[in-house]
């Protein structure tokens, strides 16, 4: 017996980062042992910014399936899809459309937050299919009635939108659909190598996908206490972004580094070794599956047409049920 069913997904825009991984896919792979789950690339939510360009999201849609399935999410215990080979997606979304009120995708937070963020970097994006945003997300979780939608912060109103949107279609039609509530990710957020938030718009990222080699380059450009600048300087770890990586990627360790820093025993770049010598070996089993998968492309097709296969047979019961109750 599992806890209950579990949706998620993730936009395939680009390269996955270590952020990405500890913020969403970590906590993803504790989950497949402990609850039914969907986990679907969602390629027709990259559309609602990213329409003009599509050239890239098929290559997008590969790499992501490789860094889910190198982070260990497992094909046979979860159901891992692309959104848009599943096209009751598209089906149902048109239908809660029809009983959405304009207001409530309009108050949406990061609907105007959004829209002029990218305004002001000169991309026009006030388009009907980004204003559905949060209702395709909708649709993507009751599509499978689950209960639990593992997400970070920032996606609580659509979560809340989502139900409320529940609510109108079990009002109005008939009670098909239980409520979805987020489930918070544990982990704070992971900075990136210049100490603001990891992300792929700040160029700071560590790629989830970075060779060894890579990975002691990035961690060599972490910036570490301003204040510290010959080897004899004592340091001070709270002010230093590689020991907040230490405390994440060498627990066992951590307290070492402190007195070490803190005592001037050793310096800055020998520090960061340290922690990229750690980090290379927490990645090993990853970088290891991750080959695999790369030299076998097909076979990771495969595990996405059995997902999406598993998927529409769940969807198809879904919409069926969907279309009785409205009378279709
Ligand atoms: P994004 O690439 O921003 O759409 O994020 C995809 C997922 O990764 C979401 O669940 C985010 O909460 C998570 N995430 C993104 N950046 C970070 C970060 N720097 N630290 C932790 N989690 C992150
Ligand atoms: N909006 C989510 C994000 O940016 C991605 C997403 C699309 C999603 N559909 C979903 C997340 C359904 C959870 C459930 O992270």
């Amino acid at each position: 017996m599992t806890k209950g069913r579990i949706f998620s997904g993730m936009q395939p825009s680009g390269r996955f980062h270590l952020g990405n991984y500890l913020g969403a896919l970590e906590n993803w792979v504790k989950l497949q042992n402990e609850y039914e789950c969907f986990f679907s690339i969602v390629d027709l939510h990259a559309l609602t910014s990213a329409f003009e360009n599509t050239s890239k999201i098929p290559e997008n849609i590969h790499n992501m399936a490789l860094d889910w399935l190198s982070a260990g999410l497992d094909p046979e215990k979860n159901v891992i899809f692309v959104q848009s080979k599943v096209k009751e997606h598209a089906e149902l979304h048109l239908l809660l459309s029809m009983m959405t009120p304009l207001s409530w995708l309009e108050r949406v937070p990061t609907y105007k937050d959004k829209l002029q963020q990218l305004g002001e970097q000169g991309k026009d994006i006030n388009t009907y299919g980004f204003l559905g945003y949060p209702e395709l997300m909708t649709a993507d979780i009751i599509l499978y009635k689950a209960e639990y939608v593992p997400v970070g912060e920032d996606q609580i109103p659509h979560l809340e939108l989502s139900r409320e949107i529940v609510r109108r279609f079990n009002n109005l039609y008939q009670p098909v659909f239980p409520e979805p509530q987020a489930q918070l990710s544990k982990s704070s957020l992971l900075p990136g190598i210049d100490g603001r938030k990891m992300s792929k718009s700040y160029g700071n990222e560590i790629p989830f996908a970075a060779s060894p080699e890579e990975l002691r380059e990035r961690v060599r450009l972490i910036v570490t206490d301003p204040n510290r600048i010959k080897k004899t300087d004592v340091g001070n770890p709270d002010v230093c972004v590689a020991y907040k990586f230490h405390k994440i990627f060498n627990k066992e360790n951590v307290n070492e580094i402190c007195k070490c820093c803190k005592q001037a025993e050793i310096g800055c770049v020998e520090c960061k070794k340290r922690l990229a010598e750690k980090m290379v070996d927490v990645m090993t089993d990853m970088h290891t599956r991750r080959a695999e998968y790369e030299a076998n492309p097909a076979r990771v097709k495969e595990i996405l047409a059995y997902g999406a296969e598993r998927a529409r047979k769940v969807a198809a019961k879904t919409m069926e049920e969907v279309r009785e109750a409205m009378h279709l």
